[in-house]
């Protein structure tokens, strides 16, 4: 679609993606298919993440390497977000977790703030934003713009599904932000949900 959009293009994420999409699929079974696509995205999401060399002892010589480097913050957007939080600390274990509570407003879908937790002082290298879902994009839009408040100037959007209209408002209000997805559906419909998408994701994840 355009140059910063990054779809993930592999067979086990169509196969976890349509487990996820089907109606039937229970939570226990959602938060797993969740899990995968979330492990799959990140590592796409946190290939250039800055790093520093380093040499190491092997059992047999020394062997130069490379170790993750600088501060990164996990900003999972609550509640569906909180899904990719395990997934990024598994892959980035001094990772911090900034979160950040928002929910759309039904009639007006706007985004709603309830909590924040991102701490004042000197700003991660790189913030990485975590929501299943891209609708409007009212939601990663400010919770970019939250974080630019902050002094991030590398701010990665991590989507299981995009619509393009979600895709559309965060490139207008932040052109420099990629963002990283399974899939970009069809359209918004008129409550403003993703088709064919999934369905309310933090529902299905938390069996509401
Ligand atoms: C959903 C989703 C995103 C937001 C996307 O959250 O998880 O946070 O909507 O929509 P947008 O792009 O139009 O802003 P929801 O409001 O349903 O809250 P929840 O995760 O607590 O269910």
């Amino acid at each position: 679609m355009c140059s910063h959009v990054t779809v993930l293009d592999h067979s086990v994420v169509q196969h976890h993606l349509t487990c996820l999409r089907d109606r039937s699929t229970a939570a226990a079974d959602f938060r797993r298919h969740m899990e995968v696509l979330a492990v799959l995205l990140l590592s796409e999401a946190t290939r250039t993440l800055p790093t520093q060399s380093v040499t190491v002892e092997t059992p047999l010589e020394t062997a130069a390497g490379r170790h993750l480097a600088g501060r990164v913050a996990a900003v999972p957007i609550l509640r569906a977000g909180l899904i990719f939080t395990r997934p990024l600390l598994d892959l980035v274990p001094q990772a911090e977790v900034w979160h950040l509570g928002m929910y759309r407003d039904e009639q007006t879908a706007q985004p709603v703030h309830y909590y924040q937790k991102l701490p004042a002082g000197d700003p991660p290298d790189v913030a990485l934003v975590l929501d299943p879902m891209l609708a409007t994009g009212g939601s990663a839009g400010e919770a970019v713009r939250l974080l630019r408040q902050r002094g991030i100037g590398d701010v990665r959007m991590v989507s299981v599904i995009a619509a393009p209209e979600g895709i559309s408002c965060l490139r207008n209000q932040h052109p420099d932000v990629p963002v990283f997805c399974c899939a970009i559906d069809r359209e918004l419909n008129d409550r403003r949900f993703i088709c064919p998408g999934l369905g309310d994701a933090g529902d299905r994840l938390f069996g509401t």
